[in-house]
């Protein structure tokens, strides 16, 4: 008979040693943000951002509502194309490639880079069509059986829907909702999942449940998550950034410098709760 203890031990192992290499070692960087300005018509709500996100590791986005944390993450997959007033300068690259060059195909970018939002938000539609809904979009063909299994598996969902493959997204609970939103954003295989508070709308059960399953998904993917939980920040980040108000990038470093020793005294204060 195996023993369940040594899996959990072998699982445990994996993720202490991720963080610690976060800390210790020098990564690959996948996005890197050059000078990133971003207007909504005169009001400027970044300035001068600039930081390097390291690969298959959990990116903390923190600071006073506000700050600029959602426009920050739209800058990573050109969401903030759809917004009219929003205007961005600078330079954001993904692998090599500056995402905001003339010939970068937003939809085929937003393949590339998967989002989860606040509020889950699944289409009408079956469990089975919304994972599949990216790539069925983008015309990308596939085993659909083996993407829905295994992306349902790896938002940890699968064992609660493999059942009701056919029923309504709508039917399953808020925290279950969530996990099939990020099964969709995981769907395409995309190399960076942004998530904008993806666990501020759930209890603390199925908050518990996310947070699992970011540690998880930073085994694959590169994860960058705002939140306005700094325990959480805490918890399941590698690094993490301050945003403070006026949208500027206060400070960018390891999570455990962050929260034990940052190097500015806002930071300090917004951290210990002085302001904020
Ligand atoms: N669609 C928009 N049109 C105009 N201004 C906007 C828009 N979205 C954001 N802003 C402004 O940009 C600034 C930054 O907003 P953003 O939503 O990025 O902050 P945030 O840090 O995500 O805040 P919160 O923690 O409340 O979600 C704010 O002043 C906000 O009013
Ligand atoms: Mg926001």
């Amino acid at each position: 008979m195996s023993d369940p203890t040594d899996d959990d031990m072998l699982i445990q192992t994996d993720v202490s040693d991720s963080v610690s290499a976060g800390s210790s070692t020098v990564t690959d960087t996948v996005v890197e943000a050059k000078d990133i300005n971003v207007w909504y018509d005169d009001d400027q709500a970044l300035h001068d951002i600039s930081l390097a996100i390291p690969e298959r590791q959990v990116t903390a986005m923190i600071g006073p509502s506000g700050c600029g944390k959602s426009t920050f993450l739209r800058c990573i997959n050109r969401m903030n194309d759809l917004i009219d007033a929003a205007r961005v300068d600078g330079e954001l690259y993904l692998g090599d490639k500056n995402v905001y060059d003339a010939d970068v195909d937003p939809v085929a970018l937003r393949r590339r880079v998967g989002m989860v939002f606040q509020k889950p938000n699944p289409f009408p539609k079956s469990i089975r069509e919304n994972v599949l809904y990216g790539l069925k979009v983008q015309g990308i063909d596939a085993d659909y059986d083996k993407v829905v299994e295994e992306s349902l598996r790896k938002a940890a969902l699968w064992d609660e829907v493999k059942d009701r493959l056919d029923e309504s997204g709508l039917e399953l609970s808020g925290g279950q909702q969530q996990r099939l939103c990020i099964a969709r954003a995981i769907a395409p295989d995309p190399e960076v999942i942004l998530m904008d508070e993806p666990a501020s709308a759930l209890d603390p059960i199925a908050t518990s449940q996310i947070e699992d399953l970011i540690a998880d998904l930073a085994e694959q993917y590169t994860v960058v998550i705002v939140t306005h939980n700094m325990q959480q920040a805490a918890r399941i980040s590698d690094k993490t950034a301050v945003f403070l108000t006026g949208g500027e990038l206060v400070e960018f470093d390891d999570t455990q410098k962050i929260f034990e020793n940052p190097e500015s005294e806002r930071v300090e204060d917004y951290i210990t709760g002085k302001f904020g």
